[in-house]
């Protein structure tokens, strides 16, 4: 039997449990306040944004949503963002990524107040997550976190494949793989675009996470019997439907899924953890920010 994971169960159980410490905030005079920034005309990127914007209104976070054209300089971006930094009712800032080419991502993470940073990129909190002291842990990685402990999937001493080195999913997932504790414990692999005899890799492993951006390139002659398959991509592929795309992950589902003893889909996996994650992370900020202590799950 192989359990189909429901990330919309699962992050809606996180969403409530956040919504209650919003109300605690409340208690207090306190708002979350979280600003994204989309400076791109892509519009997977924009349909994200305005599903994070979507989730802050339903839990009691107050959203703030600021549009700079792509093709404006980059300045435009870096001075935004110093206006939220010195903003008192935001405590959470998201540039959404990617950024254009002519804008330097770096400067981007760099400039955000690492208090606000509710992402986790900025230098000073990626440090931290691998120090093991995370202020704010990467929302996707922090996601598939939540996702294997619901799911009852054990990680200590487990043999785990990230597939994808990226800084937003890859990296942050096999630091948070290795560390002490509750959800990790594992043994960890990050395998990438140079990785010979991927499929060995992920053959042994208990726990494949897939985080490429190549559709569907995980199948189920790659995995042994059993193991757990976490797919966070989610890519646009043509499709001969209204649309002109349809949304696949990383994974080939239907073959992997004959392997897998639990294994995410795409859509209603992964994805909608990321976003609860976010949630998570703003109230954390405004409950750092103002000093009211909330008891996040
Ligand atoms: N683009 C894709 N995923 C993310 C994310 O988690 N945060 C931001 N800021 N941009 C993204």
């Amino acid at each position: 039997m192989t359990t189909i994971i429901d990330g919309n169960a699962i992050a809606d159980q996180i969403r409530d449990d956040v919504s209650d410490c919003t109300d605690r905030l409340a208690s207090d005079g306190v708002t979350p306040g979280l600003a994204t920034v989309l400076m791109s005309d892509d519009g997977a990127s924009e349909t994200y944004v305005s599903m994070k914007q979507q989730a802050c209104a339903e839990i009691g976070i107050e959203g703030y949503h600021h549009e700079i054209d792509a093709d404006e300089p980059a300045e435009e971006l870096y001075d935004r963002i110093e206006e939220l930094n010195e903003d008192p009712a935001v405590h959470g800032i998201l540039v959404q990524m990617p950024v254009p080419d002519h804008v330097d991502k770096r400067t981007v993470l760099e400039s955000i107040d690492p208090m606000k940073d509710v992402d986790g990129f900025h230098p000073e909190n990626v440090g931290r997550l691998v120090a093991g002291n995370a202020r704010y842990k990467p929302c996707t990685p922090h996601g598939v976190q939540k996702i294997l402990a619901a799911t009852g999937v054990e990680t200590e001493g487990k043999d785990a494949v990230v597939v994808g080195r990226s800084d937003i999913v890859g990296k942050p997932m096999a630091n948070l793989l290795i560390q002490y504790g509750e959800g990790g414990n594992a043994t960890t692999t990050i395998c990438h675009s140079r990785t010979r005899n991927l499929a060995e890799r992920t053959r042994s492993a208990d726990i494949v996470i897939a985080a490429a951006g190549v559709p569907q390139m995980i199948d189920g002659s790659m995995l042994s019997d059993g193991t757990v398959v976490i797919d966070v991509g989610i890519n646009r592929v043509d499709a001969d439907n209204e649309k002109g795309y349809e949304l696949v992950g990383d994974v080939d589902f239907e073959s992997a899924a004959e392997k897998a003893s639990a294994i995410t889909p795409v859509p209603g996996g992964v994805g909608p953890l990321t976003i609860a994650m976010l949630m998570y992370n703003t109230v954390k900020a405004a409950s750092l920010q103002s000093g009211v202590a909330v008891d996040l799950p």
